[in-house]
């Protein structure tokens, strides 16, 4: 355990559904602890104080601008919020940790990423399925070739609630599935289709059914919806060697590999024959445990100690929001849109 002047000191900002995991793993690791807590409905910042005694509590995160004490800040406010109080923070030399999305315009992630470069600082968005161990073995079967080549990928994530109201759901759930793509195959598509509904708020979609296509035969079915009976996360990659399940809420194990496919006969008389089902072994790999968002947090202070960019920078959101803004497009005229 070091001692408290050589931790990395973190500032909260948000303290609603999802900023108190973040104070609760950052006071957590050996290397960081939060020194402030803020939130505009300063009862929330109240509230993390009666567990935290020792943090100090505020109500607007700009009186952090001038605290030369504080070396980074994690943003956990709501979406439309980020690009602003991001930019402020980079303008005033501290790293930041800011929850996904990082903003809803490319434009504003590519500018807040040349600000963190010039300023020679860490800028890094929560995309925590990226530290999922799961999706990490799921990448790993992928890029060791043990799936072949990937036919396509079907993914759904689905739950009842949390139900924004200043993004859709593309920009709130569908946008880590974009993320844990271009993670796990380490590319782009090419052409995106989507339909959305919007039931609850007029204008920002509830649900999204959503195909990529990569343009050399993968193909990628979204379905994000917080408006549905049931707590979803899954995908399932189809391969032309084995097919693979990651199913983040089962509890026997994240990934299943099916050792099935399709055999097609050099050889045959008839289609029978052409076509033989393989319908192999089901395995359950053993993935070691570990929460997501400690791996997380404990990476952005180990990229902030090493002054190293980490993968889930801002160039890395610049992919996923070229696709999340040809996804809205392509809801909003009803065309297919291509992604240059
Ligand atoms: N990585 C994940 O799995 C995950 C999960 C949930 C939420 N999130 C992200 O975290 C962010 C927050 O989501 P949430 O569910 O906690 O939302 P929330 O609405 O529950 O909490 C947001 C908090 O921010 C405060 N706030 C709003 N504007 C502020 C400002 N200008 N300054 C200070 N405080 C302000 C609000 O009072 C509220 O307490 C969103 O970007 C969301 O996408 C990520």
């Amino acid at each position: 355990m070091q001692d408290k002047e050589s931790k990395v000191k973190i500032a909260v900002i948000g303290c609603g559904h999802w900023g108190p995991n973040h104070i609760r793993t950052f006071n957590f690791l050996p290397d960081s602890y939060v020194s402030v807590v803020v939130d505009s409905d300063i009862e929330k910042a109240n509230s993390i104080k009666r567990l935290y005694p020792h943090v100090a509590v505020d109500s607007d995160y700009r009186n952090l601008l001038k605290d030369k004490s504080i070396d980074a800040a994690v943003v956990a406010t709501p979406t439309s919020t980020h690009y602003r109080i991001v930019r402020d923070l980079l303008e005033s030399g501290k790293h930041v940790l800011c929850e996904k999305p990082l903003c809803t315009e490319l434009a504003e992630a590519e500018e807040l990423g040349r600000i963190a470069g010039e300023k020679g600082l860490i800028l890094a968005v929560g995309y925590v399925f990226l530290f999922n161990n799961g999706i990490s073995k799921l990448k790993e079967l992928i890029e060791s070739g043990a799936l072949g080549a990937l036919h396509y990928i079907s993914i759904s994530r689905t739950n009842l609630g949390p139900i924004r109201t200043d993004v859709n759901v593309v920009y709130d759930l569908m946008t880590h599935d974009l993320s844990i793509l271009h993670h796990i195959t380490g590319k782009s598509p090419l052409r995106v289709t989507g339909v959305g509904g919007s039931y609850l708020k007029k204008g920002i979609e509830d649900v999204a059914f959503v195909t990529l296509e990569y343009g050399d035969g993968l193909i990628v079915s979204i379905r994000a919806s917080w408006l549905d009976p049931h707590k979803v996360r899954q995908i399932t990659v189809v391969g032309n060697k084995k097919m693979a399940l990651w199913d983040d809420l089962d509890q026997t194990g994240a990934i299943t590999i099916y050792d099935k496919g399709v055999m097609q006969q050099p050889s045959y008389t008839d289609f029978a024959e052409f076509i033989r089902l393989r319908d192999g072994d089901i395995t359950i790999p053993k993935i070691p445990f570990a929460e997501p968002l400690k791996n997380q947090d404990q990476y952005f202070i180990s990229m902030v100690r090493q002054k190293k960019s980490p993968v889930n920078n801002a160039a890395f959101e610049c992919n996923v929001l070229r696709v999340i803004q040809a996804v809205n497009e392509s809801i909003k005229t009803g065309r297919s849109v291509s992604i240059g």
